[in-house]
Parts: C-alpha cells; sequence; structure tokens
C-alpha cells in the first residue's frame, strides 16, 4: 500500500494510532503519531527515511508489495539516525545490502553507534551536495545540525518542490488522510506547538538561524512532508511562518502558574494568585496546573507561551517536592527565555521553599522576580495582600 503525495512521490510510512508515548516515556501522546517515509519513483527508486524497529517486518513486506522487488530501490536517505526513522534500515538492507545510504557524516556516527558496523554502503553528503533521481529532478541536501540532533538533514526535490524536513515541522499526530488541509486545524496546531516546545526549544538558536539559510536558498516550496504528523499541502509556508516566531523567544499574553501541595496552603495560594493576575489583567490569560498530577509535556507547552510563570512547592525536608523538583529539572533543559518567574510555598518551620524555588528557576535561565509568598501553616488575610504585588510584579512590562 503506498498513498500518493504528489506526482510520483508517495508515503509509505506507518500510522500509529494507539502510541501512548515517545522518547521513553518522556514526551505524552494524546492523538497518536506516525513515523512518515516516503517513496520517489523517477528513473531511480529512492526511499527517503524508514519507521521505527517494531514495524520493520510490516514496513518492509509492504515495500516489497508495492515495488515487486525491494532491488528496484536505487538508494535511501536517511535524514536521520534516530531509530523511529532508521529502526527498520538493518532488516531492510539484510534484505537489499550493498543498497547506497545518503546522510550527513554525523549520521554514519550515529547509525553505526546504534545498529554496530555492518559496512554498509554510506554516501556521505553536506549542505548544496545534489543527487539525480532522472526525470529532470535531483534531491538537494540540507544539513540541519542540532535540529535535532548532530546528525539531522532535510531533503529537496526539485521539480516537485517538495521538503522532506525530517523532525522539523512535525507534530506527534495520526492523520489518516496524511494532510494537514484534512486534519482537525485546532489539533493540528496543538501538536506542532507541543512538538516545537517539548523537542525543539532548546535549539532555537540554531532553528533560526536554519530558517534563514534555508529562506536565502529561494527554493519553492509546494509541499513540506516532515517525519511525524500531517503534511503540509495546504499553504505549507504557515508552519514555516509559526517556526520562525516560535524560534525568537516566542511568547503571548500569558501567566502559568505551576505548583504542588502537600495540606492544600500552598494550593490556595495559586489560586489566589491566579484570580489576582486576572483581576489586575482581564486581558491576561492565566492558568494554573498541579505537576504532580498534569501532563508535563501539555504544562511545558503552556509555559512555551506564557510571558511569565510562578511556581510553588511547599518546604519539605529543608527543600522542594519531588514532584516540583523533577519539573523544574524538565523546564531547565529547554531553555526557555526572556520569561520572568516568581516563587510561593508554604511551610511549618525551617521555610526553604522560596528560596530553594527561586535559585533553581536562575538556573533554568528565568528573571526571577524578588517578589513572592512564603506562608506560615496556612495563608492569612496579610499573606493574601502580599498576592496584589507578587501578581504586579509578573505583569510589568519591562
Ligand atoms: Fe528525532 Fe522523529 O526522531
Amino acid at each position: 500500500m503506498k498513498r500518493s503525495v504528489k506526482n510520483n512521490v508517495s508515503w509509505v510510512g506507518w500510522l500509529d494510532w494507539e502510541l501512548e508515548t515517545f522518547h521513553g516515556d518522556d514526551f505524552s501522546i494524546h492523538n497518536g503519531s506516525s513515523q512518515n517515509a516516503y517513496l520517489i519513483e523517477e528513473e531511480k527508486t529512492v526511499l527517503i527515511d524508514t519507521v521505527w524497529a517494531p514495524h520493520r517486518f510490516e514496513f518492509v513486506e509492504n515495500l516489497k508489495s508495492v515495488l515487486g522487488d525491494l532491488h528496484r530501490i536505487d538508494f535511501i536517505v536517511a535524514n536521520h539516525g534516530e531509530i523511529d526513522h532508521s529502526g527498520s534500515l538493518p532488516a531492510l538492507l539484510d534484505a537489499i545490502p550493498g543498497t547506497p545510504v545518503y546522510c550527513t557524516a554525523n549520521a554514519v556516527k550515529s547509525l553505526e553507534g546504534q545498529f554496530g558496523k555492518r559496512g554498509w554502503n554510506f554516501r556521505v553528503v553536506k549542505t548544496g551536495d545534489s543527487v539525480d533521481v532522472g526525470n529532470g529532478k535531483k534531491l538537494i541536501f540540507v544539513e540541519m545540525p542540532m535540529l535535532h540532533w548532530p546528525d539531522s538533514m532535510a531533503t529537496y526535490l526539485t521539480g516537485d518542490n517538495i521538503l522532506f524536513s525530517n523532525d522539523a515541522f512535525g507534530q506527534h499526530y495520526a492523520v489518516e488522510e496524511l494532510f494537514n488541509d484534512r486534519a482537525d486545524s485546532c489539533v493540528l496546531w496543538r501538536e506542532a506547538m507541543k512538538y516545537y516546545a517539548n523537542i525543539l526549544t532548546p535549539f532555537s538558536a540554531q532553528a533560526k538561524r536554519k530558517l534563514a539559510e534555508i529562506a536565502a536558498l529561494k527554493l519553492p516550496f509546494d509541499i513540506i512532508a516532515p517525519s511525524h504528523g500531517a503534511i503540509w499541502r495546504d499553504d505549507p509556508m504557515q508552519i514555516v511562518r509559526a517556526y520562525a516566531k516560535w524560534c525568537d523567544a516566542y511568547q503571548e499574553d500569558q501567566i502559568t502558574i505551576a505548583y504542588d501541595t502537600m495540606w492544600e496552603a500552598t494550593a490556595k495560594i495559586a489560586h489566589a494568585l491566579a484570580e489576582e493576575i486576572a483581576r489586575q489583567s482581564p486581558a491576561t490569560i492565566v492558568k494554573v496546573f498541579n505537576v504532580a498530577k498534569a501532563d508535563k509535556n501539555d504544562v511545558m507547552t503552556e509555559v512555551f507561551k506564557s510571558r511569565a510563570i510562578a511556581v510553588g512547592s511547599p518546604t519539605v525536608g529543608n527543600d522542594i517536592l519531588s514532584s516540583v523538583s523533577g519539573w523544574l529539572s524538565f523546564l531547565k533543559s529547554l531553555k526557555f527565555r526572556n520569561k520572568k518567574a516568581a516563587a510561593f510555598g508554604a511551610y511549618g518551620w525551617s521555610g526553604e521553599c522560596v528560596k530553594v524555588l527561586q535559585a533553581r528557576l536562575a538556573d533554568a535561565g528565568f528573571i526571577v522576580v524578588p517578589e513572592n509568598v512564603r506562608v506560615l501553616w496556612n495563608p492569612t488575610e496579610t499573606d493574601f495582600a502580599q498576592l496584589l504585588a507578587l501578581a504586579a510584579a509578573l505583569l510589568k512590562r519591562e
């Protein structure tokens, strides 16, 4: 089974409706996902990427039934070595040994690192290199280092003007009909943003440079075909425009409050702070999450949209709750920039929570405001009154 993408280009990937997590259990999947592989059948037959190892036998069988003979494949392009796209290469190359694999020098390292030195016929390419596929068309390679691995690259098919962008511009979203104009637009954009926020945010500086470099090539894009989720066929540049905004210290008029609580005192502060922010600035969107219960990837997507955050935890063991501590580790790894943060929390005796939270938030790259609310046992009217200054500090635009 193959599905037409455009002219002699087809989708031969894997729709994974039942996938629940990705990257181990580190990325939540709410709407399925896909591993998109593509087949180009011009004078040359070219496979762009493969699918994750659990699906390798079905993938190879499907290619065999589509092509009749796997030896019809002239070469393979491996845009990225991560196993959701390379996991079927061992099974495929066992069937057609010696078939050239076009990839970056770093992909040779990542593929051999994961699968061992198997004597694969690598053809190392770099940005601007190209290879003819016949009928006047060629593939042009563009290295995409750290988007999101050192080995990543994109491949552009001239004539059909298709950019096979691999992970960039993707979403963990299963779309049976494949294309963005057939997808639920709300889900599509939520998933595209979640994907960027949770996977690509740390590499925003590289994304910004790469977008400028791709724009300078002045290539027309009729289709952007990522390796996950919907294929951008209707106005494909809309996702490029979104990335241009997202990679530039993106923020909306939103404040997100993230906390955990032991006996509800910290929870009371969190919700009172939300009310105070909404009172002082009705235009600002305010969202509140208990990080021990909420999906961490969804919360990070809300942080991505926020111009400021407030983080709360009670003091426990001279520190903060492990749920908040783990969440702060994830927050730091995403390298958000140009966002304010504040701390709050309750305590019964030693009371280190605010000091710890402020240090962790500063370490995560946030601009920490000194205003805070530190409550002994349960919040009093005096404590609630301090929320006025805390909300004002978070809302203030420098
Ligand atoms: Fe970086 Fe979809 O693999």
